[in-house]
């Protein structure tokens, strides 16, 4: 008995145990001007080295800072808490590896609190149209495993808001992404050759795609978000090279959308690489106000030099769901289905669908290459020949 309230108490004890490294003690000012850079990387590289519980703590106020690598691994579970506002500079000498915050080589890290990271992009935003020239992602997590990010605020980012590269099990919730709505680039998260990612219960309002799902990706979730202003969830563009793999086990469930260039999309270049997309659920979907609520585009070919006759996609697009999906198109074309001649879409299904138009008349859909699509329950505009396949099934 006593051998045993003995080990519960140092249990307990081992749990609560939080080793706190303030930036201010490592010499950060929270006065908006002063650089507090090398304040910040100092408190992490403290923190990691502790075993046991670790959190950097970035209190109330403002700080400015450069480029900042926050690197593992790390001794055991670490913890950053913002709750101040870190501002990245202006200055873009100051970002060599076009990042601005990555977290890196982690297991087990927490990224929270109630601060914003502001990355001031309004300054770069007028080069970042079209010149080619890229600026830095605000947060990036590059080979982190089971951890989590939640209740941080992105504001104006320079490019993307956040980067998930190489990671496993991620979950992101309570997020707050905002930049506006002709801010060029400005994807809010944007995921690659990652495992297992959950975004729920998030806000992006954003210049470009909200949340953007590159190649390579197996099981991703964006449950109970809000999307907008932006350009939408968009799967892809995939199959632009060699290195693009599948994509497998999307699921994107409850969410609003509203006033996007585009709803839920999946777009592959018409000249590609081969590669599967598999497993993709759309479902209880509100949208209001979205150009292109359901899009899937396989002819995606922004330059000219890939638009010969004689180049379909080779992306193989399989068991794609739409369930549920609600609201109004600002265009005629709610539902815009153009497969691939040489690979066309299989396992396609629609259930319940209602998208007006918002303008006079009806909405239209277009469905190119799709084999044997099921429809089913109502669904508006009618699609793929829906009337005669309701009847047939
Ligand atoms: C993360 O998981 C991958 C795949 O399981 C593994 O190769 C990698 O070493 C892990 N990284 C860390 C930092 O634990
Ligand atoms: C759907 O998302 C909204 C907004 O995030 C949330 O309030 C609601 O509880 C969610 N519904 C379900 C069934 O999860
Ligand atoms: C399809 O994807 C969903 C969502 O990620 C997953 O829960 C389900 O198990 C997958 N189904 C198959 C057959 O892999």
């Amino acid at each position: 008995m006593f051998f045993f309230f003995f080990a519960f108490a140092s249990l307990c004890n081992n749990v609560d145990a939080v080793t706190y490294f303030n930036v201010i003690d490592y010499g950060a000012k929270p006065d908006g001007v002063t650089d507090s850079t090398y304040a910040f990387i100092n408190a992490w590289n403290g923190a990691c080295q502790t075993e046991g519980i670790s959190q950097v703590s970035v209190p109330e106020g403002t700080y400015l800072t450069a480029a900042m690598n926050f690197y593992g691994p790390c001794k055991q579970t670490i913890i950053f808490e913002n709750e101040g506002i870190i501002l990245a500079t202006e200055n873009l000498a100051a970002f060599p590896t076009l990042n601005w915050i990555v977290f890196a080589y982690l297991d087990d890290f927490k990224l929270t609190g109630h601060g914003t990271f502001d990355a001031q992009g309004a300054s770069t935003w007028g080069l970042n149209d079209r010149t080619g020239i890229t600026f830095p992602t605000s947060i990036q997590l590059s080979f982190v495993n089971n951890s989590r990010v939640e209740g941080i605020t992105s504001l104006n980012s320079k490019m993307f808001h956040m980067m998930i590269f190489q990671c496993t099990n991620i979950d992101l919730a309570y997020i707050n992404i905002i930049a506006p709505e002709n801010s060029p680039n400005t994807d809010g998260i944007h995921i690659g050759l990652s495992d297992n990612i959950k975004i729920s219960t998030s806000h992006i309002s954003t210049g470009d795609d909200c949340v953007s799902i590159g190649p390579t990706n197996n099981g991703v979730t964006v449950e109970n978000v809000y999307c907008g202003p932006g350009h939408g969830i968009s799967i892809g563009s995939l199959g632009k090279y060699e290195t693009d793999f599948d994509v497998s086990n999307i699921l994107v469930k409850n969410c609003t959308i509203v006033d996007t260039m585009n709803g839920v999309r999946i777009k592959t270049w018409q000249k590609s690489f081969a590669l599967t997309c598999k497993n993709f659920t759309f479902e209880d979907i509100y949208m209001k106000d979205v150009s292109n609520p359901i899009i899937i585009d396989q002819e995606y070919c922004p330059f000219q030099f890939c638009a010969e006759q004689d180049n379909p996609s080779k992306v193989k697009i399989e068991d794609m769901k739409f369930k549920n999906i609600v609201g109004t198109s600002k265009t005629p074309v709610a539902i815009n289905l153009k497969c691939s001649r040489l690979e066309p879409c299989k396992g396609v299904e629609l259930s319940n669908i209602d998208l007006h138009y918002q303008g006079l008349g009806k909405s239209e859909s277009t469905c190119i290459n799709v084999a044997s699509p099921i429809v089913q329950g109502n669904v508006y505009p009618t699609v793929c020949g829906s009337q005669l396949a309701s009847m047939t099934t």
